[in-house]
């Protein structure tokens, strides 16, 4: 058993709760990834994950699909080695995605502050339509009311970790998904 030590003292991350196992997850993907091709047949695709947290999802997801893609990243920092977002949203990106079909891959979709942003700031390339997809969303009462179109989990509010999320960029390599509290 691995142990190791966060800002939360010493704990074997494998020992804590499992929220969602690998398996839920891998049946999950495949299903949102049927989903996804059935409603973009006929067209192409350009997927943009959110990185870091969405690097392992977006990777799992587009094996799902049997439309033809393209696959890019943009970079979403608002953490900062806390578990409550600073407000503040960065992101840095490369990107032209004017007249693409566009689905933004997101782990968790929390407050909806960084969807958000990353809506706005993409919406000025005049894409020819965008939709987001999240692993996770939280079930909280005063999220920002961004549509997100796919959902994988819906979970109560708690810090999770694993399958590409962090704390302080720890346990992304976790294949599931558990809790930190
Ligand atoms: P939002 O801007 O509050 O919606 O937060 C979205 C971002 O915060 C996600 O992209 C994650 O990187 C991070 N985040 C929110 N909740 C959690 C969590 O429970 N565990 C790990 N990261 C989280
Ligand atoms: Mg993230």
């Amino acid at each position: 058993m691995l142990s190791v030590s966060s800002n939360d003292g010493k704990i074997n991350i494998y020992s804590q709760e499992i929220l969602i196992s690998r398996e839920e997850i891998s049946q999950r993907v495949e299903e949102l990834g049927r989903q996804i091709s059935t409603d973009y047949q006929g067209s192409e695709l350009h997927l943009v994950g959110v990185l870091n947290g969405a690097f392992i999802f977006l990777a799992d997801l587009v094996r799902q699909l049997n439309i033809p893609c393209q696959i890019c990243f943009l970079q979403a920092s608002s953490y900062k080695e806390q578990k409550v977002s600073s407000g503040e949203v960065t992101l840095m990106h490369n990107l032209d995605l004017s007249g693409k079909h566009v689905l933004v891959v997101e782990d968790i979709f929390d407050s909806g502050l960084t969807l958000r942003s990353i809506l706005e700031d993409l919406q000025v390339q005049k894409p020819l339509s965008i939709e987001i997809c999240a692993l996770l969303s939280k079930i909280i009462p005063d999220k920002l009311p961004v549509k997100v179109k796919y959902i994988g989990f819906e979970i109560e509010d708690r810090f999770v970790v694993g399958y590409g999320l962090d704390f302080a960029e720890k346990y992304r390599e976790v294949p599931h998904i558990t809790c930190l509290d």
